[in-house]
């Protein structure tokens, strides 16, 4: 049966559609004996109040948008995790736009969001190139958030984590354990968490002459393009290679890993494996997955407190770049 409107209400229950609406909305302002017609109206009718166009209407909806990269990756599931803890009780509905790490994607879902009027949006950009789509964002009255990214400017609130820290925490550890051919395998260098990660690895590397980094740039940060750089890495003869990988993420390292011991190479004795995330599925793959761990649902959890705190103080909201640091966790797959 289709939905009815407020006016068919209003008729039944014979009351205006503002005392249907108080009856919705500010129910102590109604008479009860008038307050039950016009609840046994809606019952009957079976009509729902579509909230989304009140919510237009009063200019801005109660819905915070969290536009992920990769809705596939764990990590971004315990971001909106923690997103979602820090909101519970605000009464806002927290909604995933997946961008993919494809820009495009990314534009469609902040102008659609726009046009929803949706509260406020925490976002993992792409890369730098969405900077002026949300300053516009921002402009037109939806605060933004940066999330996992650290953000260039003060007028803008983000929550990120030291990569380049967690790069140089990879390498070190590696080099440490003794190996001196190690390679990154990352996936674009457009995000800016991948060249951070590369930058603190070859920082660590070219401290020592001993040491060679390779680069394996794949084209996404996936299981199945981990599976594709084991494969290049384990195709090369054995006096030429690495003995070490640092993936930009577990993602990659896991799929690493898959391609190692589907090729018979023992890990960590033939090759060592470090991931970056440390998602759940780290610690229970078939060789524990060392990772450098990132503090995920907390990013979610401040991303979503400093947002909340900006719709809620207004003028006198002071905006701030809040930068954790990463931790190395060493498991099997790199032990000494
Ligand atoms: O989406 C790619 C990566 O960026 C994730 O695995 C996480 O590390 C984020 O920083």
């Amino acid at each position: 049966m289709a939905t009815s409107s407020i006016k068919e209400v209003a008729r039944r229950a014979g009351v205006s559609i503002g005392t249907v609406s108080n009856v919705l909305n500010r129910p102590d302002l109604v008479a009860p004996a008038t307050r039950q017609r016009v609840l046994d109206a809606i019952t009957t009718l079976g009509y729902v109040r579509n909230d989304s166009a009140r919510q237009l209407r009063a200019g801005q909806s109660r819905t915070v948008a969290v536009v992920v990269l990769d809705v596939a990756n764990p990590f971004f599931t315990d971001v909106v995790r923690g997103a979602e803890a820090a909101l519970d009780n605000s009464g806002a509905m927290v909604i995933v736009c997946n961008s993919d790490e494809n820009p495009v994607r990314e534009r469609r879902h902040l102008d659609q969001l726009e046009e929803q009027r949706v509260r406020g949006i925490l976002i993992t950009p792409v890369d730098n190139g969405s900077n002026e789509r949300l300053e516009q964002l921002i402009r037109n009255g939806i605060p933004v958030v940066l999330v996992d990214r650290g953000s260039r400017t003060r007028n803008r609130c983000s929550v990120a984590v030291d990569d380049v820290l967690g790069g140089r925490l990879a390498v070190t550890h590696l080099i440490e354990t003794g190996h001196r051919l190690i390679a990154f395998v990352g996936g674009p260098t457009s995000i800016a968490q991948v060249a951070d990660r590369h930058a603190g690895a070859a920082a660590v590397a070219a401290e020592r002459r001993d040491v060679k980094l390779s680069v394996l740039e794949m084209p996404a940060l996936t299981t199945a393009f981990g599976r594709m750089a084991g494969e290049k890495i384990a195709d090369l003869p054995a006096g030429r290679r690495p003995t070490a990988v640092f993936c930009a993420n577990d993602l990659l390292a896991l799929g690493v890993l898959q391609e190692m011991t589907r090729r018979g190479l023992a890990v960590p004795g033939d090759v060592a494996i470090v991931g970056y995330d440390d998602i759940e599925y780290a610690a229970a793959a078939a060789v524990p997955l060392s990772s450098v761990a990132q503090p995920r649902e907390l990013l979610g959890r401040t991303a979503a407190e400093l947002l909340y705190g900006e719709i809620n103080d207004g003028e006198n909201h002071r905006h701030r770049q809040v930068v954790f640091e990463p931790e190395l966790v060493v498991r099997d797959s790199s032990a000494r």
